[in-house]
C-alpha cells in the first residue's frame, strides 16, 4: 500500500521536474484588464494590461513576458481615476456649481450640480458627470425668463395678482367664488418654459334634485326645501331615504356632489310623508323586527333574532354596520330602553 503511493508521488515529481517552466495568472491591477487571460502561460508569452475607461495608467510598464523561471517580473503599473478639471463657467457670476461629493477634485464619475443666480432660470441639465476622457457631461446655462400676466380660472379669481410679467419661479394663488370648491394646486408658478404650471379648477355645487325631501346631511336631519335651498357642496355627499316595501321601513343611501352633479339614487321614490315619530317592535316567528323613526322615517332595524325568550337579542348582517353604528349612535339610549 504505501509503496504504491511512494511510486504515485516519485512519478508526480518527476513529470513536475521535466516538464517546461510555465508562468500562472499573472497578478491582478486594480481597474485593468489584460489581453490574454488564462490559467498558464508558457515562457516568452506576452501579455498586455490596459486601463479600463475613467482609468489612466501612471508611467509604469504595461507589457510584461512571462520568464523562463516561470514568474513575471515586478509589475509597476497603476490605473489611476481621470480628473475633470474644474468647468470653466463663461457665465461666471451667474452660473456657480457644487460637488456633491465632498473635496473639490473631480474623479471619473463624480457629479456636479449647477445653479443659477435667482430670478435666472438654468437651462439644460443641472447635473454634470465627469467623463472618461476628463470632460464635464454638460454646462448649462442660465436665462432670464418671464411669462407673462396670469389669466383667471373659471369661478375663482387671482389673489392680489399685479397685472405685469412675472419672473422664473414667481408664484400666484387661486381663490374660488362663494361656494365653489378649489381642487388642484393653489398656487402657480412660472416655469422655465415661460408657461404657468397648472392651475387649480373651481368645482360647481350641486343643487338638489328634488323639491321636497328629508335627508341625511353632515349626520343630521336636513329638509331639502328649506335648510337646503342652497344645495351642497362638490364633495359633499347627502343620504337619501328608499323604502322597504316588504317591511316597510327605510334605509339610506349617500350620493356625491360632484361637480354640479347630483344623481338620485335609483330606489329614492319622492318625499316619503313623514311619520310622527315612533318606535316599536314586531315579532315575526324567531325574528324580532325593530322599527325605528328617525328622522321622521322608518329605519329598517330588522336585524335581530329572538333567542330563547325575548332576551339578549343578537344584532345580524342585515343592517349594514355603518348604519348600524350610526343609528346606535343616536337611538341607542332609545333602543336599549325599548329593549330591556
Ligand atoms: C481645494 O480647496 C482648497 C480650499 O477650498 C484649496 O486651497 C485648494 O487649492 C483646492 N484644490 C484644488 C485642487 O482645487
Ligand atoms: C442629466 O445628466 C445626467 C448625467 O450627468 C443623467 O444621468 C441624467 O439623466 C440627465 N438628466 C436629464 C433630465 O437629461
Ligand atoms: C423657487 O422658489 C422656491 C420657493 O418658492 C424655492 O424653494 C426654490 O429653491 C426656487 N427654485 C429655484 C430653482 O430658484
Ligand atoms: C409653453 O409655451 C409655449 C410657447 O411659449 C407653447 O408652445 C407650449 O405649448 C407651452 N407648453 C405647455 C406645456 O403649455
Ligand atoms: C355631469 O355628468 C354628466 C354625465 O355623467 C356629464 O356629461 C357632465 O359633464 C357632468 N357635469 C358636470 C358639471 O360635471
Amino acid at each position: 500500500m504505501y509503496s504504491l503511493v511512494l511510486v504515485v508521488c516519485a512519478a508526480a515529481l518527476t513529470h513536475s521536474a521535466l516538464a517546461a517552466k510555465v508562468c500562472s495568472k499573472p497578478p491582478e491591477v486594480l481597474f485593468a484588464t489584460i489581453n490574454v487571460v488564462k490559467t498558464v502561460y508558457d515562457v516568452g508569452e506576452e501579455i498586455e494590461y490596459t486601463c479600463r475607461p475613467g482609468f489612466v495608467p501612471n508611467n509604469g510598464q504595461r507589457k510584461y513576458t512571462c520568464q523562463p523561471t516561470g514568474k513575471w517580473p515586478l509589475n509597476t503599473l497603476l490605473c489611476l481615476p481621470v480628473t475633470c478639471p474644474p468647468p470653466s463657467l463663461s457665465e461666471f457670476g451667474v452660473l456657480s456649481y457644487r460637488h456633491v461629493k465632498p473635496g473639490n477634485i473631480s474623479y471619473y464619475k463624480d457629479t456636479i450640480i449647477f445653479e443659477c443666480v435667482p430670478p435666472l432660470a438654468l437651462i439644460g441639465n443641472e447635473t454634470a458627470t465627469c467623463q472618461a476622457d476628463g470632460t464635464w457631461s454638460n454646462i448649462p446655462e442660465c436665462r432670464a425668463v418671464t411669462c407673462p400676466a396670469p389669466s383667471g380660472i373659471e369661478n375663482g379669481f387671482l389673489n392680489f395678482a399685479v397685472r405685469r410679467t412675472y419672473h422664473y419661479n414667481e408664484t400666484v394663488s387661486f381663490s374660488c367664488q362663494s361656494r365653489y370648491v378649489l381642487e388642484g394646486p393653489k398656487y402657480s408658478r412660472c416655469e422655465k418654459t415661460g408657461n404657468w404650471s397648472t392651475k387649480p379648477t373651481c368645482k360647481e355645487p350641486c343643487k338638489m334634485p328634488v323639491k321636497k325631501a328629508v335627508v341625511l346631511y353632515e349626520g343630521e336631519k336636513k329638509r331639502v326645501q328649506s335648510d337646503l335651498k342652497e344645495g351642497i357642496l362638490h364633495g359633499e355627499t347627502v343620504s337619501f331615504f328608499c323604502k322597504n316595501k316588504e317591511k316597510s321601513c327605510a334605509y339610506t343611501v349617500p350620493v356625491q356632489c360632484v361637480n354640479g352633479n347630483l344623481t338620485l339614487p335609483a330606489c329614492f321614490k319622492g318625499t316619503s310623508q313623514a311619520n310622527s315619530k315612533q318606535q316599536s317592535v314586531h315579532v315575526r316567528g324567531n325574528v324580532m323586527i325593530h322599527l325605528q323613526a328617525l328622522f321622521d322615517q322608518l329605519i329598517c332595524l330588522s336585524c335581530t333574532k329572538v333567542t330563547g325568550h325575548l332576551g339578549r337579542p343578537k344584532l345580524r348582517g342585515e343592517c349594514t354596520e355603518v348604519l348600524f353604528s350610526f343609528l346606535l349612535y343616536f337611538l341607542g339610549p332609545a333602543l336599549i330602553t325599548l329593549l330591556f
